[in-house]
């Protein structure tokens, strides 16, 4: 994708469209995200969760300023996405701000996990 750092800020939501600890998927233009809100603070990230694929807007538990994907427990701190217990990968987050009561975020890239059968530990970023 070659476009300006203005082109790569799109609108997610609005801020009244989550209550606090919900998770929501969207389209930010083209990109599917899902969104957080924890208190007033709202992150926008890559819809799966980065262990298996689950969707984390189904899987996902919001509360205290941790996120739990259901599916096997992994958890990360949901302002940093700074991986928490058994958790192995943290969570990528896109830079997000809110313009009045919209959640914008920018996407110059859609960020991607390399997910592998084996799970093995050889990951890299
Ligand atoms: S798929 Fe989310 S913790 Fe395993």
């Amino acid at each position: 994708m070659n476009i300006s750092k203005d082109e790569a800020w799109f609108r997610v939501c609005a801020v009244a469209d989550l209550a606090d600890g919900q998770l929501q998927k969207h389209l930010a233009g083209e990109t599917a995200v899902v969104v957080a809100r924890a208190g007033d603070e709202f992150r926008v990230f890559p819809p799966f969760c980065p262990h298996m694929a689950e969707p984390l807007h189904e899987s996902g538990i919001c509360k205290s300023g941790t996120l739990t994907c259901s599916k096997h427990l992994w958890q990360w701190n949901i302002l940093t996405g700074e991986q928490q217990g058994p958790a192995e990968r943290p969570l990528l987050l896109y830079p997000s701000e809110l313009r009045g009561d919209q959640v914008w975020a920018y996407i110059e890239e859609e960020l991607t996990y390399d997910f592998d059968e084996e799970d093995d530990d050889d990951f890299e970023w």
